[in-house]
């Protein structure tokens, strides 16, 4: 990943912890890492994890000090990967809603795009959810399937996060294929 510029977007579900293991990850890699989180993930992992790991500021706001960091951030990355990713952003960026920094970013980049899903199992075998996910993947999202397991909830069943290390393995395949900078 050396030299890869990556956004990294964090959602409200319980996997954000481990969301740092993955940016981790890439930092140790070479990969610049920039993180975006929704408001709801920073009621879960404080943001001075993520900037303690990445050396960056933390995006969560659209009308922050940047003069337009939707498209700073989208037009300098090669590859971005939302993880996790609740049911909430898999609606938004199914249908092209464009209401907070997070999912205005993944409008604006037009690059690699890897969504790693986690949620209760019931949220996670909803048909409208279903739906969602089966658009994304037809507009070209590599989709991480969540894999089964304990949930945070305490129920059992598909909705786990894909692991960091399996998420860490599909960037970096993607990003073996992408042209030098
Ligand atoms: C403790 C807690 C854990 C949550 N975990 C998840 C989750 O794993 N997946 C999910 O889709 N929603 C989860 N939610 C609900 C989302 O946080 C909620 O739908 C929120 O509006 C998502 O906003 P966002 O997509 O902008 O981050 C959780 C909520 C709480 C309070």
């Amino acid at each position: 990943m050396n030299g890869r510029e990556l956004i990294v977007g964090v959602t409200g579900g319980i996997a954000a912890y481990k969301t740092a293991v993955l940016v981790s990850r890439l930092v140790q890699s070479g990969a610049g890492v920039s993180v975006v989180m929704t408001r709801a993930a920073t009621r879960l992992v404080g943001p001075k994890t993520f900037e303690a790991l990445t050396g960056r500021p933390v995006g969560v706001k659209t009308f922050g000090p940047l003069p337009h960091p939707h498209i700073e951030l989208a037009d300098k990355a090669d590859l971005m990967c939302v993880a996790p990713a609740t049911a909430n952003i898999l609606a938004k960026a199914a249908c092209g809603l464009a209401d907070d920094l997070l999912s205005t970013v993944l409008l604006s980049f037009d690059g690699p795009l890897v969504m790693a899903p986690a949620m209760n199992t019931k949220m996670w075998a909803k048909p409208s959810v279903q739906r969602n996910v089966a658009q994304l993947r037809a507009d070209g999202v590599t989709l991480i399937e969540p894999e089964e397991g304990y949930l945070s909830c305490g129920a059992r069943g598909p909705g786990r996060m894909a692991s960091p290390e399996t998420i860490y393995d599909v960037l970096t395949g993607l990003a073996a294929k992408l042209p030098d900078r």
